[in-house]
């Protein structure tokens, strides 16, 4: 896979100037080595059948907060990306729900992540589900495209935006036909013969996900600290980080800079954990779509009700309750926590962690957890861990938060 992936610089860097400019008041000067928002960090992989170009971004970042790319029918709850992935506000690219809430006020079944990074991760979603486009026309698989292929999930989902691909295919080339013309010129063949639409969509979801490599983090007191500002982390925050680094073992899944295992350079399948996060309440609920229980699982009866994490991806029963190694970078916007938006506060989300309790947890949850727990995280959990350990351990955490907005 990696050779069809390219480690591109230049457009990045040409992004700067494009995108740069208008965020030049928030970008505030801020000492300490390249505080600038678009900072480029490590070299963000892109697909060969996808290059990066600034006509794609700019499209892309309009695309991500069109509210009309959902459906038509749902009038004032149509959402857009941005609903529950916001860049607007303080909420790094989530929406600070335990759920997100999709047209006619449906709400979803997991937390939110944040699109920051996502740029780096083999697979998205919290079980890994979305990989690669298909090329329409040639029914070849098209490696690194995990961005642009789960672009297209959420349009789709009858419980996010719940659309269809014609209807967003006539949309855009109504509202946006010489931006998408422009940016990619080759579609313009493919108008009205049998390939216009697949043509079309996938086009739409190339644009998202080319606005989406440029949300990156970086910019955190962290990232300052590495670059050799000695004085970017705290006394505790260094504390923290050894922590982080031994005792804790943190690194061996949140492995730096991305606080990620599942990233492009790493093997498809890894990545994915079972922390034992018990269940919270809602689980059980009936959803508006199709009034049954948001996690069915009539293959499975005893475990109706429970998520079964990246097992529906792989139908392994050792996979049944892991998720996804979320990255650790801006942790300070995306609360809650968790596949399930378990824990609001960010303390009690590193005491579960360690502990596999939290004694006096701001929410408390009746539930229980699925499969085997991770042997690596019930090591660190056969230890002690102090009170200001704990807190040792979530300043350091703290500290892989930059800005939370971006767009
Ligand atoms: C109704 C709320 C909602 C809308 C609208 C929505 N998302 Fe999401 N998004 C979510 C939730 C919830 C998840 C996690 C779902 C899961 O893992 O099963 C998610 C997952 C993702 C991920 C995966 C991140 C990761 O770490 O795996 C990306 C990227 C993403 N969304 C981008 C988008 C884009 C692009 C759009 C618009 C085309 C969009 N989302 C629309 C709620 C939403
Ligand atoms: C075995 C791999 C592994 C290890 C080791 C590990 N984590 Fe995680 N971490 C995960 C996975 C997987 C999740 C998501 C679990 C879920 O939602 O079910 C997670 C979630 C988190 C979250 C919530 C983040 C969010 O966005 O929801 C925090 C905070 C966190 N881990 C901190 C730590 C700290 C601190 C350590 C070290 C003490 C650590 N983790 C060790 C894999 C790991």
């Amino acid at each position: 896979m990696e050779k069809h992936i390219r480690l591109l610089t230049i457009p990045l860097l040409l992004l700067f100037v494009v995108i740069g400019t208008v965020h030049a008041g928030k970008r505030g000067g801020g000492g300490g080595g390249g505080s600038a928002f678009y900072q480029v960090a490590p070299q963000v992989p892109v697909p060969e059948s996808n290059p990066l170009t600034p006509e794609k971004i700019q499209l892309g970042r309009q695309l991500f907060r069109d509210r009309n790319l959902s459906d038509p029918s749902a009038g004032r709850t149509r959402v857009s990306c941005s609903t529950c992935h916001s860049g607007m506000m303080r909420l790094g690219f989530s929406d600070g729900r335990v759920r997100s809430t999709g047209v006619f006020g449906r709400q979803g079944k997991r937390n939110s992540p944040t699109v920051f990074d996502t740029a780096f991760l083999h697979s998205q979603f919290w079980d890994g589900r979305a990989k690669n486009l298909v090329d329409p026309i040639s029914g070849e698989i098209l490696p690194g495209t995990s961005l642009e292929a789960q672009a297209l999930g959420p349009i789709l989902d009858p419980l996010e935006m719940n659309n269809t691909p014609e209807n967003v295919v006539r949309y855009v080339l109504r509202a946006y036909r010489s931006a998408l013309l422009g940016a990619f010129p080759e579609i313009q063949q493919y108008l009205d013969t049998q390939y216009e639409v697949p043509i079309v969509y996938q086009a739409v979801g190339k644009a998202i996900a080319s606005f989406e490599r440029t949300v990156l983090s970086f910019n955190s007191p962290y990232d300052a600290y590495v670059a050799g500002n000695a004085n970017a982390l705290t006394t505790q925050q260094v504390q923290g980080l050894a922590l982080f680094e031994g005792k804790g073992n943190c690194i061996s899944c949140h492995a730096a800079p991305y606080f990620n295992d599942a990233v492009y350079t790493n093997a498809d399948n890894t990545g994915f954990h079972n922390l034992g996060v018990f269940r919270q309440g809602f689980e059980t609920d009936t959803n508006d779509a199709n009034g049954g229980p948001l996690f069915p699982n009539t293959d499975l009866p005893e475990y109706e009700g429970y998520d079964l994490g990246r097992y529906y991806v792989t139908n392994d029963f050792a996979d049944i309750g892991r998720f996804k190694t979320p990255t650790l970078r801006q942790l300070l916007c995306t609360s809650p926590y968790f596949h399930n938006g378990k824990y609001t506060s960010l303390r009690d989300a590193v005491e579960f962690v360690v502990r596999g309790t939290v004694a006096n947890a701001r929410d408390q949850f009746e539930g229980d957890f699925i499969g085997t727990i991770e042997p690596m995280i019930q090591s660190i959990r056969n230890q002690d861990w102090s009170e200001q350990e704990i807190n040792n351990l979530t300043a350091f955490v703290r500290s892989l938060s930059g800005s939370c907005r971006s767009m």
